[in-house]
């Protein structure tokens, strides 16, 4: 066989280059940057700061002696030169307390040092303008993506130890092999496989070593099922600012209801009071109309909404912290509920209620489920739908075939990620006890697809979730989105009222 002839690819570069006369004449004559003019002028620390310091005493009393390893993560190519928007991961935000869009590449490295660790930050800081960087780097120039910080407004930010990211791949492999280093693996693959590439260079254990990796990404994520009070505030506004979107998206009805694909035009207005109010949806939205709801996480959003049908909205802004809410609404698009629709509603409110009449201290996460489908599993036998009794489909053994129309689960944390604390083992959340200071949701459902033969025809393609937030408290529970009505009659005069163009 022949062999292959290499053949050179031209890979076209457009850039037109830049003259030497250019390049001359562009570090020159910009005004000084305002911190260095006076340190007077340098950020003041972000709120989160001071509440990821007391996170940090944690991380570091539970590591004795190593490095960790926690990356922001990259940008994420969507297509050709034009990345994903930027988020940091969950547990580099929670430990460092940057958000929004805080910091593509960095990396942040408990370092242990005499007595506990050193907290440093590892990021791209601001070039001087004599730096090429400032107009040809679309990355990181000035010219490009703005203003960025220096180390010293960095510092004042965030109240870390912050450094060049240039000095990290030298701090992240010294003395690799004697002591203890762990990272957080999914956060930057680029950082993970240079570890274990060293690592391997090294002779070192690659297995023990991920398992080590795997226990900090654990910790890290049951660490934060216990909110502290900044954490509840965050929330409380994320919430708060969820209800604005909503009552916005609510008015709109008529508008998305006359122009047709008016799922999208929901989803739209949700995603302008989003990227108004706060940093971002916390998810992709969900608005389904009618049969829609059926389809749990229907987020193609493309149909029509009509009048007479219901809209299902499972929504919720996340806020510059990170922190986000999770709401679903389930709203008559003509302000009125049907008896049909009323029906399944009331029942779902009712599973909801009894859910959070069991979120309270004493009880375990999964008695909240329970309460929950108890009310489901006897609707569903007053309505004559199960082919046993409540009680036997209740036995998860050999029952179940209540699920057949709630198939997903009533609860899960709630923080900086929408199912936040995803790694913690069973233990430490189905059976775990309930602990003030958890946020969780409830949010029951029932969905009729209009395909089911088994239900009575009026009640096809009716599907109905309610969701809230809850925060455990002492004795019980605080609904953290109380500001949305829930009753079926309060949700009517509520619409009513927002559509006689009542301002707050
Ligand atoms: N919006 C996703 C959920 O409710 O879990
Ligand atoms: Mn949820
Ligand atoms: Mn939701």
């Amino acid at each position: 066989m022949a062999e292959a002839e290499e053949k050179e690819v031209e890979i076209p570069n457009r850039q037109v280059k830049f003259s030497e006369a250019f390049k001359e004449f562009m570090p020159k004559d910009w005004a000084p940057y305002p911190s260095e003019v006076s340190p007077a002028n340098l950020p003041a620390p972000l709120p989160a700061s001071a509440p990821a310091k007391a996170r940090r005493e944690k991380l570091s009393a539970a590591f004795p002696g190593e490095r960790l390893i926690l990356p922001a993560g990259g940008l994420k190519v969507r297509n050709n030169d034009c990345d994903y928007a930027f988020r940091p991961h969950s547990a580099f935000a929670y430990e460092t307390g940057l958000g929004e869009d805080r910091e593509p590449d960095s990396i942040f490295i408990m370092e242990p040092v005499e007595g506990g660790h050193e907290a440093r930050f590892y990021f791209h800081p601001r070039v001087p303008r004599t730096d090429p960087e400032f107009y040809s780097d679309s990355t990181y120039g000035e010219m490009w993506v703005g203003q960025r910080e220096s180390i010293d407004e960095m510092a004042a930010l965030t109240q870390l130890d912050v450094r060049d990211i240039s000095d990290a791949d030298d701090v992240m492999k010294e003395n690799l092999k004697e002591m203890g280093v762990r990272v957080v693996r999914d956060a930057d693959p680029r950082v993970t496989e240079k570890i274990d590439g060293w690592r391997e260079e090294l002779g070192i254990d690659l297995a023990y070593a991920q398992k080590k990796d795997d226990e900090l990404a654990q910790w890290l994520s049951l660490e934060r099922m216990i909110k502290d009070e900044f954490e509840i505030a965050e929330m409380q506004s994320a919430c708060d600012r969820t209800a604005t979107a909503f009552e916005g998206v609510v008015r709109q009805f008529p508008e998305a209801i006359n122009r047709g694909r008016g799922e999208r035009w929901v989803e739209g207005v949700f995603g302008l009071y989003s990227r108004h109010l706060g940093n971002d949806v916390g998810y992709g939205s969900i608005v389904a109309g009618g049969d829609h709801a059926n389809t749990l996480h229907w987020v193609r959003n493309d149909g029509d909404l009509r009048s007479g049908d219901l809209v299902l909205i499972d929504a919720g802004i996340e806020i510059e912290s990170l922190y986000t809410a999770d709401v679903t609404r389930t709203l008559p698009l003509n302000g009125k509920f049907t008896d049909a629709q009323r029906k399944v509603y009331d029942a779902v409110l009712e599973a909801q209620q009894a859910g959070m009449a069991a979120a309270k201290p004493g009880n375990k996460f999964k008695d909240v489920h329970q309460a929950a489908i108890e009310v489901i599993a006897r609707k569903l036998e007053e309505w004559g739908l199960l082919p046993v009794s409540a009680e036997e489909t209740l036995d998860p053994e050999k029952g179940g075939q209540w699920r057949r129309w709630m198939v997903h689960g009533t609860s899960h944390h709630l923080g900086i990620d929408v199912h936040d604390c995803a790694l913690a083992r069973n233990e430490d959340y189905r059976e775990a006890e309930l602990k003030p200071g958890m946020v969780i949701t409830v949010e029951p459902g029932i969905y009729f697809k209009s395909t089911d033969l088994l239900v009575p025809e009026e009640l096809r393609g009716i599907g109905v979730r309610i969701e809230d937030d809850i925060v455990i408290t002492e004795d019980g529970c605080r609904v953290l989105s109380d500001k949305l009505p829930r009753l079926a009659d309060e949700v009517e005069s509520w619409m009513a009222w927002l559509w006689a163009g009542a301002k707050k």
